[in-house]
């Protein structure tokens, strides 16, 4: 990394440039394909204009960073910030046709942003896991012009998404769960409570803070088949880690139960499950 971790996202660092960010790189079809309309959603709301300057956090495998480089044009660009490696080489991969794309392996937490030279921040999926979120959007905020504005997705609470949840509740039957993160905590549903993200981005020093609910059907795993789908499924989010741990015996008794559960949820379009989010919004000054 260009740039040290702040301390406490060390973990972080360790979690996405290991076996979590190559299976994000390995995965990333699969992967937008199960994300993009959740994102569509978030660039639509962000609403870029031609030749406008974007930061892109937490940008993985540069899947929204594309799609900003065309929104914005060749008069525009945007620059993807991860801690990720492997998933940056994908997206530098990606995008090397591009010349209004780039793409740092930096902590936004701390990383030195140009001051005042963006119009928007954005992100899908990548500011919830910031130890000290208030002083990384603090410090995200540096970049934004004094009329820059600010648009992210991010996962609202963990019972209001039937995707994740279906399979944890089969799951709780035959394994001993882990306790829950704490409302603190980083992690992938830390910014479902609307006062917590509202309290952060207040507290970093953004107005005009909006949160407003997506309730979208997402395809899991697209173009598998029910099983493939499911092991999609169980391979990603939260389930991942609590099955890694267990006997292959449990695994597979947890994988066959959630196949029967999901059957009524799989159709012509494959395995599709809601999913809830907010799109928040919020400007500079
Ligand atoms: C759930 S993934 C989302 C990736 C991508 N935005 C997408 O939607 O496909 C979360 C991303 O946030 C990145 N991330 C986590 N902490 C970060 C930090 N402190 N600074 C920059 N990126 C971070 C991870 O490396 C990972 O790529």
């Amino acid at each position: 990394m260009t740039q040290s971790s702040a301390g406490n996202n060390a973990a972080q660092a360790e979690l996405w440039n290991g076996e979590m960010g190559r299976k994000w790189a390995l995965e990333q079809d699969s992967l937008d394909a199960m994300l993009a309309p959740l994102g569509l959603g978030g660039i639509a709301k962000a609403n870029f204009a031609p030749g406008e300057n974007v930061i892109d956090i937490g940008c993985g495998c540069g899947t929204t960073s594309l799609a900003i480089a065309e929104k914005v044009g060749s008069g525009g660009r945007v620059l993807g910030v991860d801690i990720s490696e492997p998933m940056l080489e994908q997206a530098r991969r990606r995008a090397a046709a591009l010349d209004n794309a780039t793409f740092n392996l930096a902590d936004a937490s701390v990383h030195k942003f140009a001051p005042a030279s963006a119009n928007v921040i954005f992100s899908r999926f990548g500011v919830m896991f910031f130890a000290d979120p208030t002083a990384a959007f603090a410090n995200i905020r540096t970049v934004l012009k004094p009329d820059g504005r600010l648009c992210l997705v991010v996962w609202r609470p963990v019972r209001e998404n039937p995707w994740v949840m279906k399979s944890l509740m089969i799951a709780a039957k035959h394994v001993v769960m882990p306790a829950p993160l704490g409302p603190e905590e980083p992690g992938p549903f830390s910014f479902g409570d609307p006062a917590r993200v509202t309290r952060i981005l207040e507290g970093a020093g953004f107005k005009n803070v909006k949160l407003e609910p997506q309730d979208l059907l997402i395809t899991i795993g697209a173009g598998r088949d029910l099983n493939g789908a499911v092991d999609f499924l169980l391979g990603i989010g939260p389930i991942r880690m609590i099955l890694a741990e267990q006997t292959p015996e449990l695994r597979e008794k947890v994988s066959q139960e959630v196949k029967q559960s999901l059957a009524a949820d799989f159709g012509p379009q494959g395995l599709r499950m809601g999913t809830a989010t907010w799109i928040v919004t919020a400007t500079n000054r």
